[in-house]
């Protein structure tokens, strides 16, 4: 077992877990929850992998208590979840439904009464069904929308909720949602996904205005997924490659948030496909945040195409990868956080997302052993330790997931859970990897002045 460098991290530095509404809730009708265009997604044929939906997922509506107790053992300080609009606003705009919003009153209460604090994702991915049909995304109105959302939640969490994320990968649901079509709503026009990136990161700036008058004291920022991108060799073709990938994917989002500018190489690639973009928008959209929440998971080497494309992805050969196919390149994560803080200087950065998909299996015993997601965990964890050490304000780290749950596109194929979800009987079986991160998490706690900590 490698040592860890866990002194690293301050005595307060965050330990928790991530989920999403739609992923591990269920209860899809109940208490009067619209449909969200994930819902409607499913339904289609051919668009998730065994016709899997978010119907019962792992029913944390009902059986969030057990769940809490679980995150007891663990020991984690706070659970990241998100809030789901069609539960709160059934038909996108208009009446809010109370029964929806004394589910996420509840939880909170709960998870405050056991000690840990919830972080509170606004925007996972499911849109309600109605929004799209008038529009979605791409329309200006749905910004309006999600900001009349926005205040019904902070005006009844915002009293006890400390943390907010306005968004969830915006790049994830413009690009793969409206362009690519693999996730819902399953569009294909990049002029589409555009218009979704600019409405949701104004819909971003308008929800940090709301949060900060009806939750005075909390702190909120965003969610962006980030990869360090690496380029193949040190030819021109390959840098010029690197450099479009991470405008594509990083600075698209990161610029306008921290310098208030889409990034020129880019806008010029884009120009005739550009949504409109009205007088004062990048000055909401750059409202000043608390703190940068990154999800990573993997890191591209990329290098010039030869197609006339204008990168292409390269294959590393000495790397492990996970059930996803996603290359494990822990000192992508540091080289990550190094660059964030240096190129943009947020306030504090959060790993809200990080953790590995493998084809687990019960043994004969009933336990589950993971001994890759164990070596995943660490490898990251101990990266983040390298860019604390050197001086990125990395205050807090979240595991990509408590429970194995709806994985999108994927359907319940793929499990990323610290522990293991019998989806015939919905059990509960925590995971090698959940002790491993419960035993990392103590360590780290009981730490003295040791440099190292060997938390095997
Ligand atoms: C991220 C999503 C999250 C989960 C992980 C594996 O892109 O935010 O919901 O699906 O990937």
């Amino acid at each position: 077992m490698p040592n860890l460098p866990l002194s690293a991290f301050p005595p307060n530095f965050v330990w928790g877990a991530a989920t999403a509404s739609y992923q591990i809730e269920g209860a899809a009708t109940e208490d009067g929850r619209g449909e969200s265009v994930w819902d409607r997604f499913c339904a289609t044929p051919g668009k998730v992998r065994n016709g899997d939906d978010g119907t019962v997922a792992c029913d944390f509506y009902h059986r969030y208590p057990n769940d809490i107790a679980l995150m007891r053992e663990l020991g984690i300080d706070a659970f990241r979840f998100s809030v789901a609009w069609p539960r709160v606003v059934p038909g996108g705009r208009g009446p809010v439904n109370d029964r929806g919003l004394d589910f996420y009153d509840r939880l909170v209460d709960d998870l405050l009464a056991a000690g840990i604090a919830p972080y509170v994702t606004l925007f996972h991915w499911d849109t309600p069904q109605p929004i799209e049909d008038a529009g979605g995304w791409p329309a200006r109105a749905t910004v309006d929308a999600f900001v009349e959302y926005v205040e019904a939640v902070a005006g009844r969490l915002g009293d006890r909720v400390g943390h907010w994320i306005t968004h969830n990968e915006p790049w994830v649901v413009s690009w793969v949602g409206h362009a690519f079509g693999h996730h819902a709503p399953g569009r294909t026009s990049d002029a589409d996904a555009l218009a979704t990136a600019h409405h949701l990161l104004l819909s971003h700036g308008r929800a940090v205005q709301i949060v900060r008058e009806l939750s005075p004291g909390s702190e909120v920022g965003i969610t962006l997924n980030l990869d360090f991108v690496y380029a193949a060799g040190d030819e021109d073709g390959d840098e010029a490659a690197a450099t479009w990938v991470d405008g594509f994917h990083n600075r698209w989002f990161l610029d306008p948030i921290f310098k208030g500018a889409y990034p020129q190489d880019m806008v010029e690639e884009w120009r005739e496909i550009l949504p409109e973009i009205a007088d004062g928008d990048l000055e909401q959209i750059a409202q000043p945040i608390d703190f940068l929440g990154v999800n990573n998971y993997t890191s591209p080497l990329v290098a010039a195409d030869t197609d006339g494309s204008r990168s292409r992805i390269v294959r590393r050969a000495d790397v492990d990868r996970t059930d996803m196919g996603w290359e494990v390149v822990p000192e992508g994560l540091r080289d990550l956080l190094l660059r964030l803080a240096r190129d943009y200087a947020p306030k504090a950065i959060y790993v809200t997302e990080n953790g590995a998909a493998y084809p687990d299996v019960r043994g004969h015993d009933g336990s589950v052993g993971d001994p890759e997601r164990q070596a995943y965990l660490e490898g990251y964890i101990g990266a983040a330790a390298e860019a604390v050490a050197s001086g990125v304000p990395l205050r807090g780290y979240f595991a990509w997931s408590l429970l194995d749950n709806f994985e999108w596109a994927w359907g319940y194929w793929k499990r990323f859970g610290l522990v293991y979800v019998d989806y015939a009987t919905l059990e509960r079986v925590p995971k090698g990897s959940f002790y491993r991160y419960r035993d990392l998490i103590a360590a780290q706690r009981a730490q003295g002045t040791d440099d190292v900590y060997a938390v095997a």
